[in-house]
């Protein structure tokens, strides 16, 4: 198939008097100070409800960035009768035309829509400029370029033929319509997700969470403008419960695309279970969930390495990214050293709002989560096996604003080694050089996830050693590396146990699940 080869975005630097800076400086300024009227997108219908929340940039809560309409359930059904219309042409359409309209799309947003869709995702969910290029620009650009090379490779796996008979496989889409459920922390999943089944000749009923409704109003704005039909993507808004008590409920349901926590995935899974009966088919369940996710490092790692990845992974993006590190496990004889390269680090960390570009850090995403947060770290002041040894500061006036805070613990079993937090919040247990391969086991068995890990080591054993040891705790498994930043087509990405169905987004696996494929036997 003659497709443009894939290749990754180029990672823009946004130095002081680059181009690319002034552009997102000045698409920030207008968009912070101007409102949106987000409506549901329902075929070609724009439905504003009148029933609406504010949205409000997690950095400064006080200030109105704009409004979303909730929908009720007759508009969920009529998103519903408005993909099926859609289908009937959509699945139909050459292969090579929704290929074009993806690929448009990434090259709207590599060029012309780069800045504000940067703006939009530093605003709504209050990434540096730095994260934001890496996930709203390039991963989705990734994402949507590669997935067209995926898609002609699953088109060109076909079976043997023999005289006198031609035997072929249609890759068809589903029977019905595909439920797309996004969370707040990456711009390009809320893209992916509905856009992956999309491609493969889906529609798609397309839920953000609340606190990306901003910038997931960006990303509709760029495929209407790739000429994506309507109806195609429908994007909804409103009460969780009901929209997916509806959807799950439709007999027309054919699969759920899902990026969020385990407890929500797991009630999504249930649901389906008590409406299985009802759907004309089995529907494709496939969903990255939580994570607890480690760095191990081994006696004969470099410290500066360790300090680096513990700074980055845990902290880049506030510690919200699934990937990021949250557990740490180090070494007492590397330990002084890793302590004082690490509090270093953490020392000269700024935070604050994202137009400021020299902060490395912002809020995070809302009051609900900086409350959680907070308690653990209130509960770890008091607690006697804990010591916070940096941060422990948080201030919600303005923004939900926590400190970079590592927690040094005695007990490998404590509460912030094992329970999911999602936040600026790293815990780090010292072991004792000789308990390597109880260390090894300790990781493995410490968290019912197993999203990403990191370890680091210059003894070549004791990578084989923990790769083996580690086999199951960690789909994206990183040797020598901080275990956030996979990139689509590279890192094929997603984890197992209670962290999802690793189904790698960013690879062929991934598409592979928005297909019904029929077999064709031709007798001549
Ligand atoms: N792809 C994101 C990362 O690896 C989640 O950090």
């Amino acid at each position: 198939y003659n497709v443009p080869t894939a290749y990754n975005e180029f990672v823009k630097t946004y130095a002081p008097g680059t181009p690319e800076r002034e552009a997102v400086a000045a698409a920030f300024k207008q968009m912070f100070n101007s409102t949106v009227d987000v409506p549901l997108y329902i075929g070609a219908e724009e439905i504003r409800t009148g029933k609406t929340k504010n949205m409000t940039p997690p950095f400064d809560h006080k200030h109105v960035v704009g409004q979303y309409h909730e929908a009720e359930k007759e508009h969920i059904e009529k998103a519903i009768a408005a993909a099926l219309e859609a289908k009937k042409k959509w699945a139909d359409m050459p292969w090579e035309q929704r290929a074009s309209i993806f690929l448009k799309a990434a090259e709207l947003l590599a060029g012309p829509y780069r800045a504000k869709i940067n703006a939009a995702t530093m605003i709504a969910q209050a990434k540096t400029v730095h994260q934001a290029e890496i996930d709203s620009a390039c991963e989705l650009i990734d994402f949507l370029r590669f997935n067209v090379q995926f898609m002609t490779q699953i088109y060109s796996e076909q079976p043997i033929s023999s005289e006198g008979i031609w035997n072929r496989m249609e890759h068809r889409p589903l029977e019905g319509f595909v439920y797309a459920i996004t969370p707040f922390n990456f711009t390009a999943i809320a893209g992916n997700l509905p856009a992956a089944p999309a491609l493969m000749g889906n529609v798609v009923i397309w839920k953000p969470a609340a606190t990306q409704v901003y910038s997931a109003n960006v990303i509709m704005e760029v495929f209407q403008q790739a000429g994506l039909p309507a109806g195609v993507i429908n994007m909804i808004t409103g009460n969780s419960a009901m929209i997916s008590d509806t959807l799950l409920g439709s007999p027309d349901f054919a699969g759920i695309h899902f990026t969020g926590s385990t407890g929500v995935f797991n009630d999504m899974w249930a649901k389906i279970g008590q409406n299985i009966s009802k759907y004309k088919s089995y529907p494709r369940i496939v969903g990255e969930t939580g994570g607890k996710d480690f760095v191990l490092a081994h006696p004969s790692s470099i410290p500066a390495q360790v300090a680096t990845a513990l700074t980055r992974g845990a902290f880049e993006y506030q510690g919200q990214k699934c990937s990021a590190a949250s557990r740490a496990y180090i070494p007492a004889s590397l330990w002084p050293e890793v302590k004082e390269l690490l509090l270093a680090d953490l020392a000269s960390i700024k935070m604050g709002s994202p137009e400021d570009m020299s902060n490395y850090m912002s809020s995070v995403i809302s009051e609900q989560s900086f409350d959680k947060l907070a308690g653990f770290i209130d509960q770890a002041k008091k607690d006697s096996d804990a010591e916070i040894i940096a941060g422990g500061g948080y201030d919600k006036s303005v923004g939900y604003f926590i400190q970079p805070t590592v927690i040094l613990t005695t007990n490998p079993k404590y509460n912030t080694m094992c329970t999911e937090l999602f936040g600026p919040v790293l815990t780090i247990y010292v072991y004792e050089d000789a308990k390597w391969t109880e260390t090894l086991a300790l990781v493995d068995g410490t968290s019912s996830y197993a999203l990403t890990g990191a370890i680091f080591s210059q003894d070549r054993y004791a990578i084989v050693e923990a790769t083996k040891a580690l086999e199951n705790a960690a789909g994206n498994f990183y040797i020598n590396d901080k275990p956030t930043g996979a990139v689509v087509g590279q890192q094929p990405f997603g984890g197992a146990r209670a962290s999802g169905t690793n189904d790698k987004a960013g690879s062929i696996l991934n598409l592979l699940r928005w297909v019904s494929p029929r077999t064709i036997k031709e007798t001549f």
